[in-house]
């Protein structure tokens, strides 16, 4: 086929990242239409890219003919309505996480999926940062041998608005799915149970809204490694994301990101840059490169390598560990 139209529905902070993406940096794609129920937001992303169609109303955006998929990301509450009206209007779908906060509505919208026979990435986009994909290639290519413990620790400089905070599903359900995700990915094999501790620490008021902003998860493996995840909304010295594999015959370690390598050695110190500050920066490769899988999914007609299941799976984890949290208890997950 051509090159694929595309609509991008959600113009904030994330849709205007891969709005850019798909416009300047991959060539099989042709950012058609952007739709935003804000209309300055739609515009203004629209105008920068030199996009001549705005929507406000997504429906719109479906009819068209010279649409062959849509990218969405708007706020987490429309995902799996726009997704099933998307996959009936025949679209294949690229959807920012979650899928949904309610596990039936996530079942609900993979049937329709299913149903249409149209593809469906999801937006976790970590699996294609080029260091984490290497520790995986590396975990399956034997190098540490059998993995015994993973470690993941992934830590915000800043906790977001508190209007975020109540619509967000919560630390474990907005933060830290990503890296229940990757705690997935990494070994290739699925957590058989949780146990969740977690407090909020940082500010009163994330606790007033009912969430926690500190976390950390106790992973078991169905192959028997175990694993822990670390969550804090905020680190003073940046954006924080660390992750080790310890196995039978070494560790690997992903460290941080900074801006440059320059380090500064005095009598009195060795020093160097402050972290890179948040996702955007962070992670701004695998957002490129998770666009690009999903653009050759559709022209190769493969399958993306992170699905609905995945979706379903890392939302599951999230409320085991919500129930381990109430409980003091490891949950199963189902
Ligand atoms: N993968 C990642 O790293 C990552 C990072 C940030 C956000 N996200 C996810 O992306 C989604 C958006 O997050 P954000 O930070 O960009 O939010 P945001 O608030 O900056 O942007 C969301 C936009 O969607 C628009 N919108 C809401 N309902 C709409 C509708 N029915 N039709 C069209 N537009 C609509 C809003 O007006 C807003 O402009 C969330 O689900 C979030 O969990 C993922």
């Amino acid at each position: 086929m051509g090159k694929v139209g595309l609509g991008v529905i959600g113009a904030g902070r994330i849709g205007r990242i891969h709005a850019r993406n798909l416009k300047y940096l991959i060539p099989g794609a042709k950012l058609v239409a952007i739709s935003d129920i804000i209309e300055e937001a739609a515009r203004k992303v629209a105008a920068e890219l030199e996009i001549s169609s705005v929507e406000t109303d997504y429906h719109d955006l479906l009819q068209r003919k010279d649409l062959d998929a849509v990218v969405i990301c708007s706020s987490t509450d429309t995902h799996a309505q726009i997704i099933e009206e998307a996959a009936v209007a025949g679209k294949h779908i690229f959807c920012e996480k979650p899928i949904a906060l309610e596990i039936d509505r996530i079942n609900q919208a993979l049937v329709t999926v299913k149903k249409a026979g149209v593809k469906l990435q999801v937006g976790f986009n970590r699996r294609f940062d080029p260091s984490f994909r290497k520790a995986k290639q590396l975990i399956e290519s034997g190098e540490i041998g059998t993995p015994h413990l993973v470690r993941i620790t992934s830590r915000d400089p800043a906790p977001p608005p508190l209007d975020y905070v109540k619509v967000s599903g919560g630390l474990f359900l907005d933060m830290m799915i990503h890296d229940f995700d990757m705690a997935r990915f990494l070994l290739g094999d699925e957590v058989k149970e949780l146990m969740a501790v977690g407090d909020c620490l940082i500010d009163p008021a994330i606790g007033e809204a009912g969430d926690i902003d500190t976390a950390i998860v106790t992973l078991k493996y169905k192959n028997g490694a175990l694993g822990a995840i670390d969550n804090s909304r905020k680190a003073v010295y940046g954006y924080d994301q660390r992750i080790e594999i310890h196995g039978s015959k070494g560790t690997i370690l992903v460290g941080n990101k900074t801006p440059t390598e320059v380090v500064l050695h005095t009598k009195g110190a060795i020093s160097g840059d402050v972290l890179l500050n948040f996702f955007l920066e962070r992670y701004k490769d695998s957002y490129l490169a998770e666009m690009a899988e999903f653009i050759d999914c559709i022209r190769n007609n493969t399958e993306p390598s992170v699905g609905g299941i995945d979706g379903l799976v890392s939302v599951q984890m999230g409320y085991a560990a919500l129930n381990s949290l109430q409980t003091g208890k490891f949950v199963s997950i189902d």
